[in-house]
C-alpha cells in the first residue's frame, strides 16, 4: 500500500524528488481530497442549512453526513457532539472562553504542560488576565513526556480544568491518558485534549479517553485548511453560552432578544466552512482506507530507522526520546543553527521546519531557542529517510 502512495499526491507529479518532512506543520493533500473539494465548488455548491432547492438540500445532506463520519472516526457516541470550527485554535478558544466565564475566578488553577503549543497556552493567558485564575504548567521528564509525578502533585482542590496535548509537535511524545484518568477519577475536573498531532497518525477513541473536549484541525489529516473539529460532551452543549452570534445559531430572533438554537448548532454561527468540511470527509475516507493502525506502524518504523541513523553522531542532539511517541524528530546539530541546516536541506529539496514550533515555553524549558524538526507522513519512505540523514551529515561537514 505505501510503496506507490506518492502517486496519490499531485505535488509529487510536479516535484517528484521532494522529500517532505513537515507533516506536523501541515500535511500534503491527496488527489481524492482535492477532487472532492473541486467537485463541491464546481457542481454541488450552494449554501447549506438554508435553501429549499435541491442543490442546497443535497449539499446539506452531504455536509451533515460528514458530521456523522467525523463522529464515527473519533468514536464519539453521536454526531450531535461534533462542532465544525474554522481551526483547532478556534475550538480551544471557544472552550477556554466559555468555561472561564462560567467557572473560573481568583484562586482557581488550570493545568497545562510545557509541551503545549501556543494555541493551548495563549487563550488561557488571555482568560486568566480577565478572570484572575492561575495557569499551572506540568514539567517534563528526561525523555520529553509530561512528568506524571509532577502531574500527580499539581492536582489539588484548586484545579478546575486540565488542558493537554495528545501528542507533542516537538518531542512527539504521546500523553498517557490512562494515567491522567486514574488520577482524576471522581474529582470532576473537566479535560480538553489538543489532538492536532495525534489525529492523522493513530486511532482515536474519545469515549475511551473520557475527555470533555477534543480538538483537531483538518489540514493536519490530509484535509483542507480552514476547518477544525471540536468534540464536546453533551453536558457542555447545554451549559455553554454561544461563542459567536449570527445566522444559523438561533431558534428565534426578535428585535430585542434572541433565543439560541440547541446543541452543536448554537456554536456554528454564520456560513460554515462548507467545501472544507466536504474535503475533510474525503480525507477521512482516504485515511480510513489505508487504516490508522498500518499508518502508525509504517510511520513509526520510518521514525525508528531515521532516529537510529541520526543518533550515531554525538553531535546530533535529539529532543524527545519517549518510547511512546509518534513520527516526529526534533534535533539540533552542535555548532549549526537550525535555520542554516534547513536552508542547506532545502537546496536538496528536503523540507523540514525549524524554529520554536509555536512552543516558546518548551524551548525555554529545554534551554534552547529553536530546533530542526523532521515529521513524517504516509508519503515518506526509506529513500526519503536516507537522503535526509546523509544530507544532515553533509551539512555538518559543510558548516563545521
Ligand atoms: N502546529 C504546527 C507545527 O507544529 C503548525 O508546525
Amino acid at each position: 500500500m505505501f510503496e506507490n502512495i506518492k502517486n496519490l499526491f499531485p505535488v509529487f507529479e510536479k516535484n517528484p524528488n521532494l522529500v517532505f518532512l513537515d507533516t506536523a506543520a501541515s500535511a500534503l493533500k491527496p488527489k481524492e481530497m482535492i477532487d472532492a473539494t473541486n467537485n463541491c465548488y464546481s457542481y454541488e455548491y450552494a449554501n447549506v442549512h438554508r435553501g429549499l432547492y435541491s442543490l442546497s438540500s443535497n449539499l446539506t445532506k452531504k455536509f451533515e453526513n460528514t458530521r456523522i463520519q467525523v463522529s464515527d472516526f473519533i468514536s464519539s457516541h453521536s454526531e450531535e457532539n461534533i462542532i465544525f470550527t474554522k481551526s483547532a485554535t478556534e475550538g480551544i478558544n471557544l472552550v477556554v472562553d466559555k468555561f472561564s466565564e462560567k467557572y473560573l475566578s481568583e484562586g482557581d488553577e488550570v493545568l497545562i504542560s510545557y509541551l503545549e503549543h501556543h494555541a493551548n497556552i495563549v487563550p488561557w493567558h488571555i482568560a486568566a488576565k480577565k478572570y484572575k485564575f492561575k495557569v499551572v504548567p506540568i514539567i517534563l521528564n528526561e525523555v520529553g513526556e509530561i512528568d506524571y509525578n509532577d502531574f500527580n502533585d499539581k492536582i489539588n482542590s484548586r484545579t478546575k480544568f486540565i488542558s493537554l496535548a495528545h501528542m507533542s509537535n516537538v518531542t512527539g511524545s504521546i500523553t498517557d491518558f490512562e494515567i491522567i484518568k486514574k488520577r482524576i477519577k471522581g474529582l470532576n475536573i473537566p479535560m480538553m485534549i489538543d489532538g492536532c498531532q495525534f489525529i492523522a497518525h493513530s486511532k482515536l477513541n474519545v469515549l475511551e479517553l473520557d475527555c470533555d473536549f477534543y480538538v483537531f484541525s483538518g489540514h493536519k489529516i490530509y484535509g483542507p485548511s480552514g476547518v477544525g473539529v471540536l468534540y464536546m460532551k453533551d453536558k457542555w452543549l447545554e451549559i455553554f453560552n454561544p461563542y459567536q452570534g449570527g445566522g444559523s445559531m438561533i431558534d428565534t430572533v426578535e428585535i430585542e432578544n434572541t433565543k439560541f438554537a440547541k446543541g452543536f448548532q448554537k456554536f456554528e454561527a454564520g456560513t460554515p466552512p462548507i467545501a472544507q468540511v466536504i474535503g475533510l470527509g474525503a480525507s477521512i475516507n482516504f485515511v480510513n482506507k489505508i487504516g490508522l493502525k498500518d499508518i502508525f506502524n509504517y510511520e513509526k518504523e520510518l521514525h525508528d530507522y531515521t532516529l537510529e541513523k541520526l543518533s550515531f553522531d554525538d553531535d546530533v542532539l535529539i529532543y524527545g526520546k519517549s518510547l511512546n511517541k509518534g513520527a516526529i524528530i526534533s534535533f539540533n546539530i552542535n555548532g549549526i543553527h537550525a535555520n542554516d541546516l534547513a536552508m542547506f536541506l532545502d537546496q536538496k529539496n528536503i523540507a523540514v521546519r525549524t524554529g520554536h514550533h509555536c512552543c516558546q515555553p518548551l524551548m525555554k524549558y529545554l534551554k534552547i531557542t529553536s530546533t530542526a524538526r523532521a515529521s513524517f507522513g504516509i508519503y515518506n519512505n526509506k529513500d526519503d529517510a536516507d537522503l535526509f540523514v546523509s544530507s544532515v551529515f553533509e551539512a555538518k561537514k559543510f558548516f563545521i
